[in-house]
């Protein structure tokens, strides 16, 4: 039966990533396809202990529906922890909590984006922004980017030509490139988006994961015209199955991200904001980032010390300070897709790096996730995949 359905459906896709994720639930498959956070890092006992007491405790609440900004507490913890670590001067009112940082993506799509209205991204950008974007059918222009971040000068050039709503960045160890801005570029960036008065979505997950070097500026902290909206999340410092988040953003834009998110789920779970929320004032979460950055970095080392050994020399690939994952360019004319399905023949998976382009092509890229995998089991895999890159 078919039946009539909205025409922005049939620019919508199902997430190419999802269905690889089915092909990898096969045991002894090594995957490196997922985004998902090292599950014996989640603090489950510490999650139970506050549980029991917020039931005890404050089971009223804690079960009742709540404001759509958020539960007061956290939004004041979320404002603290973003100014002492990402340099900004945000308050609890600009902090607007989300059902993951994902939902903000989308309800930024939802107030900026009407049909054919031009969005700026990294090349590559994230496909599950891409995704949420494209259901407001607008058009991708992807801005020239290099291992310091986007190319100013590209960018500046766009904006002779175009009149973006949004600029959408994820500065630090982006997904899917691991690659993380300079602060020569950071600057550049920002000082070119408040002289056009542009609005950038600043995507930030995965400042907080980093091995080593030091910390850079949040474009947020540099912005002094309103015009970023940061976007945080508890999902890979913390544990993604609560889906907490949060968007920090002026008043103005605020407001409407709040009306946006009435007609989509009212609010965030008042449970899970309550833990994440108890878990910040009775635990050290410096202490359980420092352990997640402690194994990850081991495992980008075995990650990246495979590949010098294993891979062929015709192929590059980023070597990132932090986050989830490693970028690989094969030479011009190899195709990513026939190289996953000599992996996967071997039960070892990736994702192929095209849809990462929302304006097409790059085939032969790839994106590789060190995170999930303990080191003998990455090095294993990475044997593997060199085997199937040989035979293609
Ligand atoms: C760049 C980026 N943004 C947003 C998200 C969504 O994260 P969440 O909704 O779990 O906060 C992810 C998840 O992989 C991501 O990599």
């Amino acid at each position: 039966m078919s039946v009539p359905m909205a025409r922005r459906i049939d620019s919508m896709r199902p997430s190419e990533i999802r269905e690889i994720l089915k092909l990898t639930q096969k045991p002894g498959v090594i995957s490196f396809a997922g985004g998902l956070p090292s599950p014996e890092l989640f603090p489950a006992k510490e999650l139970a202990a506050v549980t029991a007491v917020i039931l005890e405790k404050d089971g009223a609440s804690a079960l009742q529906y709540a404001p759509t900004e958020g539960h007061g507490p956290l939004r004041e913890a979320v404002a603290a922890r973003m100014n002492a670590k990402r340099g900004t001067r945000v308050t609890a009112e600009e902090i607007l909590i989300t059902s993951g940082s994902q939902q903000g993506l989308d309800l930024a799509g939802k107030i900026f984006l009407d049909p054919g209205d031009v969005v700026l991204c990294e090349s590559p950008t994230y496909i599950g922004a891409i995704n949420a974007f494209r259901a407001y059918e607008p058009r991708f222009v992807e801005v020239p980017t290099d291992d310091d971040g986007m190319v100013p000068e590209s960018l500046e050039w766009i904006l002779e030509t175009e009149r973006p709503k949004f600029v959408y960045a994820i500065p630090d160890f982006q997904n899917p490139s691991g690659r993380c801005w300079s602060l020569e570029r950071r600057k550049a960036f920002m000082e070119i988006v408040t002289r056009w008065s542009i609005p950038v979505l600043e995507d930030c997950p995965y400042a907080e994961l980093r091995f080593e070097g030091d910390d850079l500026p949040s474009l947020k902290s540099m912005d002094e015209k309103g015009l970023v909206a940061f976007l945080g999340s508890f999902s890979k410092v913390f544990c993604p199955g609560l889906r907490v988040g949060w968007t920090a953003a002026d008043p103005e834009i605020l407001r409407k991200l709040v009306i946006a998110k009435q007609g989509a789920d009212l609010h965030t779970s008042s449970l899970c904001q309550r833990q994440v929320e108890a878990y910040l004032r009775l635990y050290d979460m410096d202490a359980n980032v420092h352990r997640i950055c402690d194994t990850y970095r081991v495992r980008r080392d075995a990650m990246v010390g495979a590949m010098d050994r294993e891979f062929p020399k015709d192929l590059s690939f980023t070597r990132p300070r932090g986050g989830f994952f490693l970028w690989v360019e094969m030479r011009e004319g190899m195709d990513a897709r026939a190289v996953l399905e000599k992996a996967l023949e071997k039960e070892v998976a990736f994702i192929p790096g095209a849809p990462f382009f929302p304006c097409g092509g790059h085939e032969n890229s790839l994106r590789l996730n060190y995170a999930t995998m303990d080191g003998p089991r990455i090095e294993e895999g990475i044997a593997r995949l060199a085997g199937g890159l040989r035979e293609v």
